[in-house]
């Protein structure tokens, strides 16, 4: 009787463990953290509402050990990167990648430890933006670190990858399908030997995908085909139909790789996502259209009419990132789909099924700062300092909702160098002589947020970006008066 309990007993856990091998298959959601911000939500926090949502992959932009001890005994699957600026160093020297595989990888791996299944080597290397810095280095590189992980007995389980954007393939001008698609001429070469590489050493092809940049700066791009669930204007490609932009450029990169002898590559997307201000198209009704679209479409199977399956994809991103460079565009520090303090910005159902009111549990325990604005002075009456007042404060902080068909788009001039004001107080962490302005500043209780434009109070979780060389600076002076004395 006993051993028949047992052996049910075996079968049931072989089955489970068997269910969540397939789990942790790479089938579930993964999601870009990224951490430019001047203000860090607690890792640990972070990681436990990564996983009391189902979040189930991760992909982390470097090997920040602070983030990494977070996740230290959960099994988030990880994919870490290393930096372009590293890429050198790492194609030249062969004991650098070693040791990046050592202190990054080897380190974690242990019982309890991480869960990493990939090496993201650079991000994005043959951008067009990057004039080619990254050309040389990247194979390189990519050949270097698979080498230090095969060396220390990782090679089976953890495969070296290179996210790019999905720049490095098109179809031509006068043939917009995505059966006419090929790799961009100048990096078509580089680009084949890298494929070569990955597809012989059982490693995917990875590519940054973005449906909002499609419809960003493109007054004629078809709305409705930017999302999932719109399709009054499909594509034709001989017999094949595309309704939706996600497909139509997934399958431009497939048609490639078949066009170069690799008809059956894998492909992971490892950036996917919409932002929620910054732009007349970023908000949040149309980020929840397409997150939710996009889930549901990559998880049923249907895939894309070139490839049948579940669609791998991480989403971009996380958490607001206020100290990204804003370059590409305001949007850039609105990608996430949680906001700077982590709490979920829109439903988002991440298991596909689309029923729409699965609501995202918040980041606990979020420490805020006192609930107080710095304002402009509402009995100011000389304005001709304000406009310089507000650029200086919007250059230290960040006024992306400020601009065109953005969230704060409809404020006064008042209103502007109130919005500005404050987002440089909140920044600095609410010190008293940052909310002055010459005199033109004060403080007040009062929420000033109107009807969709927030002034938002910082988050009080310790931060490095801007206000620690500050803190430094005053404890080595402390230390310096108590020496004398
Ligand atoms: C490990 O990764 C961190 C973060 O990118 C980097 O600063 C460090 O140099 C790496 N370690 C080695 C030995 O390369
Ligand atoms: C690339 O070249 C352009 C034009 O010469 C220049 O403005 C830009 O700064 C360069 N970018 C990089 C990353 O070198
Ligand atoms: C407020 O600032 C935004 C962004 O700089 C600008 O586009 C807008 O014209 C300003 N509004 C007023 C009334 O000055």
């Amino acid at each position: 009787m006993a051993t028949h309990h047992n052996a049910r007993h075996h079968l049931i856990t072989i089955f489970i463990v068997f269910f969540i091998s397939m789990a942790s298959c790479g089938y579930g959601v993964g999601v870009n953290w990224g951490t430019m911000a001047t203000h860090q939500l607690p890792p640990n926090k972070v990681v436990k509402m990564l996983q009391e949502n189902g979040f189930d992959k991760l992909k982390l932009f470097d090997a920040d050990e602070w983030l990494m001890a977070a996740l230290l005994g959960t099994d988030i699957e990880v994919m870490l990167a290393i930096p372009n600026n590293m890429l050198e160093e790492i194609s030249k020297n062969p004991k650098a990648a070693d040791s990046w595989v050592y202190e990054n990888v080897t380190n974690y791996l242990y019982p309890g430890g991480l869960n990493i299944k990939y090496i993201a080597v650079g991000n994005e290397p043959f951008l067009k933006e990057y004039n080619g810095t990254y050309l040389m280095y990247t194979l390189p590189a990519l050949k270097n670190i698979q080498t230090s992980l095969n060396n220390a007995g990782h090679g089976s389980n953890i495969k070296a990858t290179v996210p790019f954007n999905a720049d490095v393939y098109y179809s031509p001008d006068t043939n917009q399908v995505p059966s006419a698609g090929d790799f961009r001429p100048e990096v078509k070469d580089l680009t084949i030997e890298i494929i070569h590489f990955l597809y012989t050493n059982n490693a995917p092809f990875t590519v940054n995908i973005y449906p909002f940049l499609s419809l960003y700066g493109n007054d004629h791009f078809p709305f409705d085909f930017a999302f999932f669930d719109g399709s009054n204007k499909p594509l034709l490609d001989g017999n094949w139909v595309y309704t939706n932009v996600f497909d139509a450029n997934l399958d431009t990169l497939l048609w490639s790789l078949e066009k170069a002898g690799y008809p059956d590559m894998h492909v992971v997307i490892g950036e996917v996502g919409w932002p929620t201000d910054g732009d007349i198209n970023a908000n949040t009704l149309n980020a929840k259209r397409f997150n939710n679209g996009l889930l549901k479409h990559a998880l049923n199977g249907n895939g894309t009419p070139k490839r049948k399956g579940i669609i791998d994809i991480y989403l971009f991103s996380l958490i607001d990132e206020n100290a990204k460079s804003i370059d590409p565009g305001n949007f850039e520090r609105h990608w996430g789909i949680f906001e700077f303090d982590g709490k979920p910005k829109y439903e988002l159902d991440l298991r596909g099924f689309q029923s729409d009111n699965k609501g995202l549990v918040a980041v606990e325990g979020v420490k805020y700062l006192g609930k107080q604005w710095c304002i402009l002075d509402p009995d100011v009456t000389d304005l001709h300092y304000l406009p310089g007042s507000i650029d200086y404060a919007c250059s230290l902080s960040d006024c992306t909702a400020l601009g065109f068909g953005s969230s704060c788009n409809g404020l006064s001039l008042q209103g502007n160098a109130s919005y500005a004001f404050n987002m440089y107080y909140q920044v600095n962490n609410q010190r008293d002589w940052d909310c002055d302005f010459s005199g033109l500043a004060i403080l007040t209780d009062d929420d000033p947020s109107e009807k969709g434009c927030q002034f938002p109070i910082m988050i009080s979780h310790g931060s490095c970006l801007l206000s620690c060389k500050g803190v430094l600076a005053i404890a080595l002076y402390i230390i310096f008066v108590v020496f004398l004395l």
